[in-house]
Protein backbone atom coordinates (compact mmCIF):
# COMPACT_ATOMS: atom_id res chain seq x y z
CA UNK A 1 0.00 0.00 0.00
CA UNK A 2 1.41 3.53 -1.10
CA UNK A 3 1.12 6.44 1.52
CA UNK A 4 1.66 10.12 0.76
CA UNK A 5 4.68 11.33 2.88
CA UNK A 6 5.23 15.09 3.96
CA UNK A 7 8.19 15.28 5.89
CA UNK A 8 7.95 18.18 8.52
CA UNK A 9 12.00 19.88 8.91
CA UNK A 10 11.97 22.03 12.46
CA UNK A 11 15.19 23.83 11.79
CA UNK A 12 13.48 26.51 10.09
CA UNK A 13 11.01 26.78 12.19
CA UNK A 14 13.67 27.84 15.27
CA UNK A 15 12.02 26.48 17.91
CA UNK A 16 13.74 27.19 21.47
CA UNK A 17 15.61 24.86 23.34
CA UNK A 18 14.27 23.55 26.10
CA UNK A 19 14.92 25.47 29.65
CA UNK A 20 13.85 23.80 31.91
CA UNK A 21 14.68 19.98 32.97
CA UNK A 22 11.59 17.66 33.71
CA UNK A 23 13.97 16.40 36.64
CA UNK A 24 14.15 17.33 39.58
CA UNK A 25 17.46 18.78 41.00
CA UNK A 26 17.77 16.41 44.37
CA UNK A 27 16.35 12.85 44.44
CA UNK A 28 12.87 12.70 45.85
CA UNK A 29 12.99 10.11 49.13
CA UNK A 30 10.01 11.16 50.48
CA UNK A 31 7.59 8.39 51.97
CA UNK A 32 4.85 8.94 48.82
CA UNK A 33 7.82 8.54 46.07
CA UNK A 34 9.08 5.20 48.03
CA UNK A 35 5.26 4.48 47.99
CA UNK A 36 4.99 4.97 44.43
CA UNK A 37 8.69 2.83 43.63
CA UNK A 38 7.05 -0.47 45.36
CA UNK A 39 3.83 -0.40 43.67
CA UNK A 40 5.38 0.17 40.34
CA UNK A 41 7.69 -2.71 41.11
CA UNK A 42 4.44 -4.46 41.81
CA UNK A 43 2.99 -3.85 38.83
CA UNK A 44 6.33 -4.72 36.72
CA UNK A 45 4.08 -7.85 35.25
CA UNK A 46 2.12 -5.37 33.23
CA UNK A 47 5.13 -3.34 31.46
CA UNK A 48 7.83 -3.73 29.00
CA UNK A 49 10.46 -1.90 28.16
CA UNK A 50 11.52 -0.63 24.63
CA UNK A 51 14.42 1.94 23.58
CA UNK A 52 11.55 3.38 21.63
CA UNK A 53 7.93 4.04 21.51
CA UNK A 54 7.53 2.37 18.04
CA UNK A 55 8.40 -1.13 18.59
CA UNK A 56 6.06 -0.88 21.70
CA UNK A 57 3.45 0.04 18.87
CA UNK A 58 5.43 -2.62 16.96
CA UNK A 59 4.81 -5.27 19.69
CA UNK A 60 0.75 -3.96 20.32
CA UNK A 61 0.09 -4.45 16.87
CA UNK A 62 1.69 -8.23 16.68
CA UNK A 63 -0.53 -9.21 19.63
CA UNK A 64 -3.95 -7.71 18.16
CA UNK A 65 -3.13 -9.87 14.85
CA UNK A 66 -2.25 -6.80 12.61
CA UNK A 67 -0.86 -8.74 9.86
CA UNK A 68 -1.37 -9.31 6.16
CA UNK A 69 -5.00 -10.79 6.92
CA UNK A 70 -5.84 -7.82 9.50
CA UNK A 71 -6.08 -4.19 8.98
CA UNK A 72 -4.95 -1.34 11.08
CA UNK A 73 -7.45 1.70 11.54
CA UNK A 74 -4.83 4.72 12.20
CA UNK A 75 -5.25 8.46 12.31
CA UNK A 76 -4.94 10.49 9.56
CA UNK A 77 -2.82 12.79 11.47
CA UNK A 78 0.50 10.40 12.39
CA UNK A 79 4.24 10.57 11.78
CA UNK A 80 5.66 7.56 9.64
CA UNK A 81 6.92 5.91 12.84
CA UNK A 82 3.34 5.01 14.17
CA UNK A 83 2.74 3.29 10.61
CA UNK A 84 6.16 1.92 10.11
CA UNK A 85 5.46 -1.62 12.22
CA UNK A 86 2.27 -2.08 10.61
CA UNK A 87 3.52 -1.67 7.85
CA UNK A 88 6.77 -4.26 8.32
CA UNK A 89 3.50 -6.97 9.95
CA UNK A 90 2.68 -6.52 6.09
CA UNK A 91 -0.82 -5.03 7.09
CA UNK A 92 -3.07 -2.56 5.51
CA UNK A 93 -3.48 0.89 7.03
CA UNK A 94 -7.02 2.61 6.94
CA UNK A 95 -6.91 6.21 7.65
CA UNK A 96 -9.89 7.85 9.35
CA UNK A 97 -10.02 11.34 10.04
CA UNK A 98 -10.02 13.46 12.90
CA UNK A 99 -11.82 16.70 14.63
CA UNK A 100 -10.31 19.84 15.03
CA UNK A 101 -9.36 18.61 18.61
CA UNK A 102 -7.58 15.71 16.97
CA UNK A 103 -10.15 13.30 18.55
CA UNK A 104 -11.39 10.42 15.98
CA UNK A 105 -14.72 11.45 13.92
CA UNK A 106 -16.42 8.46 15.48
CA UNK A 107 -19.69 8.65 12.78
CA UNK A 108 -17.53 7.92 10.15
CA UNK A 109 -16.17 4.77 11.49
CA UNK A 110 -18.35 2.50 10.27
CA UNK A 111 -19.05 3.97 6.79
CA UNK A 112 -14.96 3.52 6.88
CA UNK A 113 -15.33 -0.34 8.00
CA UNK A 114 -17.53 -1.01 5.43
CA UNK A 115 -16.01 0.49 2.76
CA UNK A 116 -12.92 -1.26 3.25
CA UNK A 117 -14.60 -4.41 3.57
CA UNK A 118 -11.96 -6.85 4.80
CA UNK A 119 -10.88 -7.72 8.35
CA UNK A 120 -9.37 -4.79 10.74
CA UNK A 121 -7.61 -5.78 14.05
CA UNK A 122 -6.87 -2.65 15.72
CA UNK A 123 -7.34 0.74 16.33
CA UNK A 124 -4.45 3.33 16.93
CA UNK A 125 -6.46 6.74 19.35
CA UNK A 126 -3.76 9.32 20.17
CA UNK A 127 -3.25 11.55 22.99
CA UNK A 128 -1.88 14.39 20.92
CA UNK A 129 0.73 16.85 22.42
CA UNK A 130 -0.46 15.71 25.97
CA UNK A 131 -4.01 16.54 26.04
CA UNK A 132 -5.86 13.32 27.17
CA UNK A 133 -9.04 12.35 25.45
CA UNK A 134 -11.99 10.96 26.64
CA UNK A 135 -11.96 7.12 24.39
CA UNK A 136 -14.81 5.83 25.93
CA UNK A 137 -17.16 5.36 23.17
CA UNK A 138 -14.66 5.29 20.95
CA UNK A 139 -13.66 1.87 23.67
CA UNK A 140 -17.35 1.01 23.32
CA UNK A 141 -17.47 1.05 19.08
CA UNK A 142 -14.09 -0.87 19.51
CA UNK A 143 -15.53 -4.15 21.88
CA UNK A 144 -18.64 -3.82 19.17
CA UNK A 145 -16.22 -4.55 16.18
CA UNK A 146 -14.08 -7.18 18.06
CA UNK A 147 -10.85 -4.44 17.02
CA UNK A 148 -8.46 -3.87 20.09
CA UNK A 149 -8.09 -0.47 20.97
CA UNK A 150 -4.29 0.83 21.21
CA UNK A 151 -3.84 3.88 23.10
CA UNK A 152 -0.57 5.79 21.85
CA UNK A 153 0.23 7.74 24.73
CA UNK A 154 3.95 8.68 23.15
CA UNK A 155 3.08 12.71 23.93
CA UNK A 156 1.85 12.25 27.36
CA UNK A 157 3.90 11.15 30.30
CA UNK A 158 2.93 7.65 30.89
CA UNK A 159 5.79 5.51 33.07
CA UNK A 160 5.34 2.99 35.58
CA UNK A 161 5.24 5.35 38.33
CA UNK A 162 3.06 8.00 36.92
CA UNK A 163 0.14 8.00 33.95
CA UNK A 164 -1.02 11.73 33.14
CA UNK A 165 -4.67 11.43 34.32
CA UNK A 166 -7.22 10.42 31.83
CA UNK A 167 -4.22 8.17 30.06
CA UNK A 168 -4.27 4.57 29.47
CA UNK A 169 -7.30 3.87 30.95
CA UNK A 170 -9.10 2.77 27.60
CA UNK A 171 -6.43 0.35 25.32
CA UNK A 172 -6.10 -3.45 25.75
CA UNK A 173 -2.61 -2.23 25.31
CA UNK A 174 -0.82 1.38 25.50
CA UNK A 175 2.42 2.60 24.44
CA UNK A 176 4.57 5.37 25.28
CA UNK A 177 7.62 7.04 25.25
CA UNK A 178 8.90 8.25 28.70
CA UNK A 179 12.33 9.01 27.16
CA UNK A 180 10.42 12.15 25.69
CA UNK A 181 10.34 13.64 28.95
CA UNK A 182 13.10 12.89 30.40
CA UNK A 183 16.88 13.83 30.03
CA UNK A 184 17.85 10.00 28.78
CA UNK A 185 18.90 8.46 25.96
CA UNK A 186 15.94 6.00 25.34
CA UNK A 187 12.94 4.56 27.07
CA UNK A 188 9.70 2.63 25.12
CA UNK A 189 7.22 1.70 27.47
CA UNK A 190 4.59 -1.10 26.19
CA UNK A 191 1.90 -1.37 29.22
CA UNK A 192 -1.24 -4.02 29.44
CA UNK A 193 -4.10 -3.77 32.43
CA UNK A 194 -4.20 -7.79 31.06
CA UNK A 195 -0.81 -8.79 32.03
CA UNK A 196 -0.56 -12.10 30.69
CA UNK A 197 -1.50 -10.29 27.51
CA UNK A 198 2.33 -9.48 27.23
CA UNK A 199 3.37 -13.30 28.55
CA UNK A 200 4.73 -13.33 24.78
CA UNK A 201 7.22 -10.17 25.32
CA UNK A 202 10.39 -10.69 25.91
CA UNK A 203 12.88 -8.34 26.30
CA UNK A 204 16.09 -8.37 26.87
CA UNK A 205 18.39 -5.62 28.40
CA UNK A 206 20.88 -3.92 26.00
CA UNK A 207 23.72 -4.77 28.24
CA UNK A 208 26.64 -3.04 30.45
CA UNK A 209 28.63 -1.17 27.26
CA UNK A 210 25.93 0.64 25.69
CA UNK A 211 24.28 1.94 29.21
CA UNK A 212 27.37 3.11 30.29
CA UNK A 213 27.26 5.06 26.39
CA UNK A 214 24.27 6.64 27.17
CA UNK A 215 24.86 7.77 30.62
CA UNK A 216 28.34 9.47 28.81
CA UNK A 217 26.35 10.41 25.97
CA UNK A 218 23.59 12.37 28.65
CA UNK A 219 26.56 14.08 30.17
CA UNK A 220 28.08 15.06 26.80
CA UNK A 221 24.67 16.98 26.01
CA UNK A 222 24.32 18.27 29.33
CA UNK A 223 28.13 19.97 28.31
CA UNK A 224 26.99 20.83 25.28
CA UNK A 225 23.65 23.00 26.46
CA UNK A 226 25.07 24.42 29.98
CA UNK A 227 23.22 23.36 33.45
CA UNK A 228 19.83 22.34 32.75
CA UNK A 229 19.03 21.28 36.47
CA UNK A 230 16.13 23.54 38.45
CA UNK A 231 17.13 26.95 39.76
CA UNK A 232 19.48 27.49 36.88
CA UNK A 233 19.02 29.20 33.25
CA UNK A 234 15.42 29.08 34.10
CA UNK A 235 13.14 32.19 32.71
CA UNK A 236 11.57 34.03 35.09
CA UNK A 237 7.69 32.52 34.21
CA UNK A 238 9.20 29.03 34.16
CA UNK A 239 10.73 29.98 37.65
CA UNK A 240 7.42 31.45 38.80
CA UNK A 241 5.40 28.21 37.54
CA UNK A 242 7.51 25.83 39.42
CA UNK A 243 7.32 28.28 42.71
CA UNK A 244 3.57 28.31 42.66
CA UNK A 245 3.57 23.95 42.06
CA UNK A 246 6.08 23.60 44.52
CA UNK A 247 3.83 25.83 47.11
CA UNK A 248 0.87 24.05 46.22
CA UNK A 249 -0.90 26.65 44.98
CA UNK A 250 -4.12 25.54 42.26
CA UNK A 251 -2.61 26.03 38.85
CA UNK A 252 -5.46 25.90 35.83
CA UNK A 253 -3.34 22.82 34.06
CA UNK A 254 -5.48 21.41 31.22
CA UNK A 255 -2.53 20.03 29.59
CA UNK A 256 -2.11 16.06 30.57
CA UNK A 257 1.73 17.13 30.58
CA UNK A 258 1.63 19.66 33.23
CA UNK A 259 0.71 18.15 36.41
CA UNK A 260 2.66 15.25 35.31
CA UNK A 261 6.05 18.41 35.83
CA UNK A 262 4.41 19.20 38.93
CA UNK A 263 4.37 16.09 40.14
CA UNK A 264 7.66 15.53 39.64
CA UNK A 265 8.49 18.20 41.51
CA UNK A 266 6.44 17.81 43.78
C1 LIG B 1 1.92 10.37 18.27
C2 LIG B 1 3.15 9.51 18.22
N1 LIG B 1 3.05 8.20 18.50
C3 LIG B 1 4.14 7.39 18.48
C4 LIG B 1 5.39 7.86 18.14
C5 LIG B 1 6.57 6.95 18.20
O1 LIG B 1 7.34 7.35 19.29
P1 LIG B 1 8.87 6.95 19.49
O2 LIG B 1 9.69 8.09 18.99
O3 LIG B 1 9.00 6.71 20.96
O4 LIG B 1 9.12 5.70 18.70
C6 LIG B 1 5.53 9.22 17.80
C7 LIG B 1 6.84 9.74 17.43
O5 LIG B 1 7.21 10.84 17.66
C8 LIG B 1 4.39 10.06 17.84
O6 LIG B 1 4.48 11.38 17.57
Amino acid sequence: MELELARFDPEPCGFPRPRLSPLPDKPDLTARNWRSVILSYRARRHYRHFTRGRYALGEAYRLSDVNRDGALLAPAYHCVTMLDPAMALGADIVLYPLQPDLSPVLNKLDELLAAYGKPVKAFLATHYFGLAKNFSNLKKWCDGHRIVLIEDCSHALFTEAFQAPGTGIFGRFVSASPYKFFACEDGGLLFSPDAQLLDTVNTRSAGVVPELRGIKRIIEKSRLNGPTACGHRLDRRAACKIECATAGCRIRADHAVFPAVIALLG
